[in-house]
């Protein structure tokens, strides 16, 4: 089982390609404002999820609350794939910018797990190859995170792993 102690004053990138299970990772183990969505975001500027031209409005806006979060000492979630490092770098430097820790915690599961989800939800419009490029894209990136300045970074690998997860506050 993974324990993960998680210090209060913390930005944590949940990483993951799409279908990994980070919006139900986060819905387990953190309150509602403690977690920020891409998708919620992408929604709140453009009236939909999926409107593909309202990426730049949807990190912008979520930065932004992030920085406010952090500026009050608030633990911040965010849940968007992250899986690009140029994605991963803007939240290392929020985390720094406020003198808290940047942790990372990876949902890499199988593609065939990725894939079955895709496959039943119905809610996600880019075929299995967008799934497949991130999926690639993370594993590229897995080893650097360290590098990137992340101080902490949890890897799941499995359905199993991702349930048995504990997460404990830290001071
Ligand atoms: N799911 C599941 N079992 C889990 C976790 C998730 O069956 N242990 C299902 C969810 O019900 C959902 C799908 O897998 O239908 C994807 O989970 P989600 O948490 O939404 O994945 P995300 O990583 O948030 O996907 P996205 O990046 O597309 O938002
Ligand atoms: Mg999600």
């Amino acid at each position: 089982m993974t324990q993960i102690p998680l210090p209060e004053l913390a930005l944590v990138a949940l990483i993951g390609a799409s279908s990994s299970g980070k919006s139900t990772f986060a819905s387990r183990h953190f309150g509602p404002y403690e977690v920020l969505s891409s998708d919620q975001f992408r929604a709140l500027v453009s009236g939909s999820e999926h409107t593909l031209d309202a990426n730049e409005a949807a990190f912008s806006s979520l930065y932004h609350v992030a920085a406010r979060r952090l500026e009050r000492g608030l633990l911040t979630v965010v849940d968007a794939t992250s899986v690009r490092a140029e994605d991963r770098r803007r939240l290392v430097e929020l985390a720094r910018a406020h003198d808290v820790l940047p942790v990372a915690i990876v949902l890499d599961l199988p593609r065939s797990v990725l894939d079955a989800r895709h496959e039943a939800r119905g809610d996600r419009p880019f075929s299995e190859a967008v799934i497949g490029r991130q999926q690639t894209d993370l594993r590229r990136g897995l080893r650097g995170l360290g590098r990137e300045g992340f101080r902490h970074v949890w890897t799941l690998r499995s359905v199993d792993d991702v349930d048995a997860a504990q997460i404990t506050r830290v001071p």
